[in-house]
């Protein structure tokens, strides 16, 4: 195996761990490199469906090393449940560290991030309200705690008193939320040292460099999705961090030359959670159709997702840059049951008329894009149990291939159902 990179393509959800959790049997180390709790992976095995916010799902199969990577924000009680959670079903996490590097969600990033949801109006995001958001906003201010910070009591005092000061002011007077005392925090930081002591990898450079010098196999995991990446998605309706494949080397401490093959996964339609544009979003009975059959409802918020027909627009833009070798297609057994299929093959301006073939960047025109379809024959046919690519449907092969045409990107999983076994590796 070669080191690979599995990020979501569109707007999260599209079925990541599923596939990561495929590929991380034949994987030594697994890195999860951005993003916290607000992710939601669902993986099911062997009869038993297992749900991994942080902790990457590689983390079933024993004997393998998986690294809760510098790039993440962690939430100590969301780490500590999700630990809780996998020690009552008997998992092993022997293999489990986290960097000294990872950022802690403290209390006041949590508050402020739903405190900016409930009191945004037009500006809101429909955040998860996990403080992922204000987490990055102060390590990027340089006024975030790290996880190392908890084991060195000097630096953390003399920390906190550049910290707190600067917190304390922002908490009173932009947010009107309640202040912390150095002691108070000091007590919490005391609790967070022990959640994390049997898992901080000190000796994490040691860790990289040996399992990249006997050639062992790595496999980067990626959270949410490239239209949710800070840099390219739909900004400002996106996450806080580097979903993209580059943000597996900013995030993982090793460099961009160690990634030989980077996987987009990909719904057969598309769906997204909170606020921002979307011009293939159906709001009608197909869109509920969708969402019903394919279960569309969120692993961390519970919320509805809002569903549409596949953009091959963003997708392509998605290819680009993710940086994608290869697509891995998900749920497409949600169609079995359709007459027709559409593929969103540009967007038109409706003050214009002008068409766009390339992802408009600008999302404030999105408003007045609408999709130009082409409509693809249904199979009509049960494709859930199906192992060989030769035996799919051919209108389902015909819409598979002209998905890799217009995207310029070989497919090389299709995926027909939830469980592990319900793969077709193309080629
Ligand atoms: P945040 O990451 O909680 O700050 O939320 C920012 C945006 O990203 C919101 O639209 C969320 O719904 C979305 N988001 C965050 N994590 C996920 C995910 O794992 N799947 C889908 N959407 C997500």
């Amino acid at each position: 195996m070669t080191n690979k990179v599995v990020i979501g393509a569109q707007w999260g959800d599209e079925g990541k761990a599923k596939i990561t959790d495929l590929l991380a049997q034949d994987a030594d180390l697994i890195i999860r490199y951005q993003g916290g709790c607000n992710a939601g992976h669902t993986v099911v095995a062997n009869g038993k469906t297992f749900k991994f916010h942080l902790i990457p799902s590689g983390i079933l199969y024993k004997g393998k090393t998986c690294l809760i990577g510098n790039g993440t924000v962690v939430l100590p009680e969301a780490f500590q449940e999700e630990i809780e959670g996998l020690k009552s079903e008997n998992i092993d996490l022997s293999g489990l560290k986290i960097s000294p590097l990872a950022s802690i969600t403290m209390p006041w990033h949590t508050e402020v991030d739903g405190y900016s949801e409930n009191t945004a109006g037009k500006g809101k995001i429909g955040t998860t309200k996990k403080g992922i958001g204000p987490t990055y906003t102060d390590k990027m201010n340089r006024i975030g705690l790290k996880i190392g910070d908890l084991y060195s009591p000097e630096a953390l005092s003399e920390k906190l008193d550049v910290i707190l000061p600067v917190k304390n002011k922002q908490l009173k007077e932009l947010f009107n939320l309640k202040t912390y005392t150095k002691e108070e925090v000091l007590e919490l930081c005391d609790k967070y040292a022990q959640i994390f002591k049997p898992y901080v990898c000190f000796d994490w450079q040691e860790l990289l460099r040996g399992m990249k010098k006997e050639g062992k196999r790595i496999l980067f995991e990626g959270a949410q999705g490239v239209m949710l990446d800070v840099d390219f998605g739909t900004y400002p309706f996106v996450t806080s961090s580097n979903p993209i494949s580059g943000g597996a080397a900013t995030g993982s401490g090793y460099g961009p030359k160690v990634i030989d093959e980077v996987i987009g996964v990909a719904k057969a339609y598309v769906t997204r959670v909170g606020e921002g544009p979307f011009v293939t979003e159906l709001n009608d009975k197909t869109g509920e159709e969708i969402r019903n059959i394919g279960h569309e409802f969120g692993v961390t918020t519970g919320r509805p997702r809002r569903c549409g027909w596949f953009d091959a627009v963003t997708m392509k833009y998605a290819c680009l840059v993710g940086g994608l070798t290869s697509v891995a297609l998900t749920k497409i057994d949600v169609f079995d049951t359709f007459d027709e299929i559409k593929i969103c093959t540009a967007y038109k301006d409706t003050r214009n008329g002008k068409i766009y073939t390339s992802y408009p960047e600008d999302v404030y025109i999105h408003k007045y894009l609408e999709p130009v379809y082409e409509t693809h024959q249904g199979w009509k046919k049960d494709i859930s149990r199906i192992k060989k690519y030769e035996d799919l449907p051919l209108n389902c092969r015909k819409y598979l291939e002209r998905l890799e045409e217009i995207l310029e990107t070989p497919i090389s999983v299709v995926s027909v159902g939830a469980d592990r076994e319900q793969t077709i590796f193309k080629n």
